[in-house]
């Protein structure tokens, strides 16, 4: 069985098709890298499959069940969690308490708990600390936990971003360009944290423009062009593709 399996997936904008019967599949523990021009409907894809918008038609399979039109809410309960192309973060609350926020999908205890402060939801409160603390030492945050995110330098606000859809325990990490906007020490860093998440255990979708990076650290790639897939190897096969070279990455070499 497949962790991820997306089968002949489209989907419409009105008249305009962002993805046309798309068909991927992701191994447990594997880095994908998707990769594409512009408008090519990467996002998209990472929207159809995390609940934010149902897929116009085809299905799409987590871990063997069929998730097709579920909610975001639902989806994540399952194992999957995702970045957004821009970070969504609470500016006005602690690192640590956007990632123990972040974590209510896992915790259990009911609204009564929470009013009476049960031992129970006591327990789970201190367990969820222990846990977000955690992840920000994982993302090299831990020293700045107290800190609001508005403060942040951008790269650590990315961090942080990882840092809470970590905090829902994924099986599946979704990463829209983690690495966008950083500097190449940056970009590095955030190599090295992928690599981390992976030795984790957890499978990983990531779109990147930065060519280092996905070059670097996926065991394959896929790559989308105007919404269908055009090549689909490692990343000495895709650097190759004479498809792919002409729609999107040209004649520059990647080391
Ligand atoms: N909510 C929406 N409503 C209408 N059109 C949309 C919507 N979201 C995306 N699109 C369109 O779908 C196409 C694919 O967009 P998408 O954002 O998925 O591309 P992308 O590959 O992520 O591009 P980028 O590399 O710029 O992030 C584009 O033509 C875009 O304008
Ligand atoms: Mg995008």
């Amino acid at each position: 069985m497949k962790l991820l399996e997306i089968h002949n997936v489209t989907k419409f904008f009105g008249g305009l098709a962002a993805l046309t019967k798309v068909n991927i599949s992701i191994s447990f523990q594997e880095i994908l890298g998707l990769i594409g021009p512009n408008g090519a409907g990467k996002t998209t894809l990472f929207n159809c499959i995390t609940g934010i918008y149902p897929p116009s038609e085809g299905r799409i399979l987590f871990s063997g069940e069929d998730i097709t039109g579920l909610g975001p809410h639902e989806i994540a309960k399952r194992g999957a969690a995702r970045t957004f192309q821009l970070t969504k973060i609470f500016s006005e609350v602690s690192l640590l308490e956007n990632i123990m926020m972040a974590r209510y999908c896992r915790t259990k205890a009911g609204v009564g708990d929470a009013i009476f402060n049960t031992s129970f939801a006591k327990r789970e409160k201190n367990e969820s600390r222990e846990k977000s603390l955690y992840f920000l030492e994982l993302v090299g945050l831990i020293t700045l936990r107290d800190e609001l995110p508005k403060n942040l330098p951008y790269g650590s606000q990315r961090r942080l971003a990882i840092a809470i859809a970590l905090a829902t325990e994924p099986t599946l990490l979704l990463l829209d360009e983690p690495a966008a906007g950083m500097n190449p020490e940056e970009s590095d860093e955030m190599i090295e944290l992928i690599g981390k998440i992976r030795g984790l255990g957890i499978t990983i979708f990531l779109v990147e423009h930065d060519m280092r990076v996905i070059m670097g650290i996926s065991d394959r790639i896929v790559v989308l062009n105007f919404g269908e897939i055009i090549g689909e190897g490692s990343p000495q096969e895709i650097q190759e593709n004479e498809r792919v070279i002409e729609a999107y990455l040209g004649k520059e070499e990647y080391a």
